[in-house]
């Protein structure tokens, strides 16, 4: 017998997938030749269990889910003070790319916006011969099924195209935010968005975040116990763009999304959800994506509040 989660996304998965509102993210090049038609969902639960339906094995690239995670690893390489100290956790109520920070300081207003996000890879170290998207792209690898990748054409696109970071980036030195020459950092910015993952990549990293920093697949220790609740905390604020509000609302789960079309939700000690369909809205959330999650949160009870 098929289990009633299995029927769950099945169902969600033919409710949607005749849905054709929004358009795919075109101003990375190489992300508007996504097929948008892709469409997967899945839950990873705590104890290491998948139930997907649909496009879940499709590799795509994170984007801005990225961003959750490599705030966690800063925040283990530098400590709670020094990364608050020059990035904020409030939201902004600015779009993702917006040249948006602290009057006075400087600092970005959270980690989940390019500004914060750039800041933060810039907290991460360089260790042991290893450069910063290699630690990145490794950690971000523990918290999946398996080893991620760079998506080279998607990394040359950004890099091509991302002007604007770069203001971001020198805007960012200006405030002495980031302490070095940002062309460095904002490379690894633009490869850190570039990693490519799958749906039920993205639902494993939601269990890891809800299992405490353990990948409940692998049974490795990813993220450290005593950053879970900063990372998730941070997604429940500002995850969703300029739309977390209502998602809190409405969904209730810490989340993040990114413009390749993928969001990521955590039901902390339970349960992550990822979800994959490229078409976006104006806020840069997946369409699909939105409607799942909310779907998923009133037929599964899984509203945290
Ligand atoms: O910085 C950019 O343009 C993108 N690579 C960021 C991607 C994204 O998902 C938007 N995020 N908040």
């Amino acid at each position: 017998m098929k289990s009633p989660v299995t029927q769950v996304l099945k169902n969600l998965h033919q409710r949607y997938a005749s849905l054709h509102d929004g358009k795919v993210a075109d101003y990375i090049p190489e992300l508007a030749k996504v097929d948008p038609k892709l469409f997967g969902i899945c839950i990873a639960t705590r104890d290491g269990h998948l139930y997907e339906v649909g496009d879940t094995r499709h590799k795509f690239t994170i984007q801005s889910i990225s961003k959750a995670l490599s705030y966690g690893l800063a925040l283990e390489d530098r400590g709670e003070d020094h990364v608050t100290s020059r990035i904020g956790v409030e939201p902004s109520g600015d779009a993702f790319n917006a040249i948006s920070l602290k009057p006075g300081n400087g600092a970005p207003f959270n980690p989940m916006i390019n500004a914060g996000a750039i800041a933060t890879c810039g907290q991460v170290l360089k260790k042991d011969g290893q450069t910063r998207i290699d630690r990145i792209r490794e950690y971000l690898s523990r918290c999946a099924i398996g080893q991620l990748d760079i998506d080279e054409d998607v990394y040359r696109s950004e890099s091509q195209t991302g002007h604007r970071n770069r203001a971001i980036g020198w805007m960012l030195r200006n405030f002495d935010i980031i302490e070095e020459e940002p062309r460095d950092i904002l490379e690894t910015y633009f490869q850190q968005c570039s990693l490519r993952v799958n749906c039920a990549d993205l639902a494993v990293m939601a269990a890891t975040l809800a299992n405490q920093g353990c990948n409940p697949v692998t049974g490795e220790r990813a993220i450290a116990h005593e950053y879970v609740d900063n990372v998730l905390g941070v997604m429940a604020s500002c995850g969703m763009y300029d739309w977390s509000g209502e998602w809190i609302y409405r969904v209730g789960l810490p989340a993040k999304s990114g413009v390749g079309g993928g969001i990521l939700a955590v039901l902390p000690g339970q349960l992550g959800i990822g979800v994959f369909s490229p078409p976006l809205d104006d806020q840069g959330n997946s369409v699909r994506g939105i409607k799942v999650c909310m779907d998923l949160a009133r037929e599964l009870a899984l509203h945290m509040f």
